[in-house]
């Protein structure tokens, strides 16, 4: 798709009446969600707000939301609802709804939630100061719910906390149209942003003293910018001076770019880490969710990826209980877990999602108790894999990056592996975004045990 973006619509915002309104932004979500309200930051930054940390300092409220399954959407309801109260006591409060709950459910949330003042899209951030000033002024109830095939946000540079691992989005939107997934809905078509403000992005997280970027892009296999493909991008992003460590996700198993395999191989800075979203490992229900590879084809990849970066580390996600599959259907996709072992797995039930193919066409008709039970006792099986996989570490020396302090001691560091484990161990002289070198000597499901060498 051509990036050439048209005159954008500009915020009609013409200042502020009065002094700029505090923001307290809350996020939920994945990690495009986290970059997107970094981005809003900055929007709002350059209108002269202030962010606070508590919601008891602001005059804003701001949600950035999920909808990719039901249980995103009850956690924000709850906190809409529990707003009524608050806004009684404060009457000047202004609460807007961004991300991908707005273009999704639209009037449907002003209606429901009388706190809630306006409604703004994942391609409409620009709009955010003047739908905040239309509520503060006019007491009008916004809604910029428009998806575009261009923005790009390309002249936008995300506002950063300190951290170790930064997220940049590569590309926005998706065309996949998998038939559970409620995004090419919320986010609109796909669209590639220009590499040259990718490595842009990555020389100031370097500059801030980032160690680690993660690529973000709903399928990444279909970026595309004039002649370069993402392998072409993430070798020059794991060349920009400084940086030690690239992650990406996701790439979709169809049409998997083996050219990105040799680059991976070749380039240190590229971590040996791929996200491969499984989904199912039967065939009819692969193809009733229009994911267009069958099981075979699954395991012939991630063998050619094996062959190719020999230790990889593999991640996945999982569906159970998507309509009609049955426990023989199912048995396909714990067949898949068991023989590619994978490090590690997000296991989730089919929740259906408004304006889905797969809402359209067939009933949610796996009970509750099956989708229950599925879930359960696949998260038992992988746990017992990521433990084999974990004990078969133990001994090794690995190079791990400090991202803080451990949830569990915190004299106690939690640093990430390469393979993007979680790696607990002592040392009183480093600090946070270190590299160290330790030596595994215990494993749990989720996390390995070190010492340092
Ligand atoms: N129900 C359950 N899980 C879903 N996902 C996407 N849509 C749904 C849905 N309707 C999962 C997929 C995807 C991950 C981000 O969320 O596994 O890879
Ligand atoms: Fe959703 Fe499929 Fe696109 Fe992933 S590739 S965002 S699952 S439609």
């Amino acid at each position: 798709m051509s990036n050439v973006e048209p005159a954008m619509k500009q915020t009609g915002s013409p200042g502020w009446d009065g002094a700029p309104p505090k923001i307290h932004l809350q996020t939920f979500g994945c990690q495009m969600n986290e970059y997107d309200s970094e981005l809003v930051t900055t929007i709002l930054k350059r209108k002269g707000c202030e962010f606070a940390a508590s919601e008891d300092d602001a005059e804003v409220f701001l949600f950035n939301t999920c909808a990719i399954r039901e249980t995103a959407h009850n956690r924000i309801y709850a906190r809409l609802d529990a707003l009524k109260t608050i806004k009684r006591k404060r009457p000047g409060l202004v609460v807007g709804v961004l991300g991908c709950m707005a273009p999704n459910l639209k009037e449907e949330l002003l209606l429901r939630f009388p706190a809630v003042d306006f409604i703004c899209g994942p391609d409409s951030y620009r709009e955010v100061p003047a739908l905040i000033q239309r509520s503060r002024t006019l007491h009008d109830r916004g809604t910029e719910v428009e998806l575009s095939e261009y923005e790009t946000y390309e002249d936008i540079l995300p506002t950063r906390v300190e951290g170790v691992n930064g997220w940049i989005a590569i590309m926005r939107g998706c065309d996949n149209f998998c038939t559970f997934c409620v995004v090419p809905y919320t986010r609109g078509r796909e669209r590639s942003r220009d590499p040259k403000g990718v490595v842009q992005e990555t020389k100031q997280l370097v500059s801030l003293g980032y160690k680690q970027v993660t690529l973000l892009g709903q399928n990444v296999n279909s970026y595309r910018h004039e002649g370069s493909d993402f392998a072409d991008l993430m070798k020059a992003v794991g060349q920009v001076p400084g940086i030690e460590r690239v992650r990406f996700t996701s790439p979709h198993p169809m049409d998997f770019p083996t050219k990105l395999l040799g680059v991976i191989a070749e380039n240190p800075t590229l971590c040996s880490q791929i996200h491969l979203p499984l989904q199912s490992g039967n065939d009819r229900i692969l193809k009733k969710m229009n994911r267009n590879y069958r099981k075979d084809e699954f395991l012939d990849l991630v063998s050619s990826i094996r062959e190719t970066i020999p230790g990889v580390s593999l991640s996945t996600d999982i569906i159970c209980g998507f309509p009609t599959e049955t426990e023989e259907e199912y048995e396909d996709t714990v067949d898949v877990v068991n023989q590619v072992r994978f490090d590690s797995a997000y296991i989730f039930k089919y929740s259906e999602r408004k304006g889905t193919v797969a809402k359209k066409l067939w009933a949610d008709d796996v009970s509750e108790e099956a989708k229950s039970r599925r879930v359960t006792d696949l998260v038992r099986r992988q746990k017992e894999i990521s433990l084999e996989n974990h004990r078969s570490q133990i001994g090794s020396v690995q190079r791990v990056l400090i991202e803080g302090t451990s949830r569990k001691d915190d004299r106690e560091w939690r640093s990430r592996s390469e393979a993007n484990t979680i790696v607990v161990f002592a040392d009183p002289e480093a600090r946070v975004g270190d590299f160290r070198q330790v030596k595994i000597v215990g494993a749990t499901p989720n996390t390995l045990l070190a010492e340092l060498t």
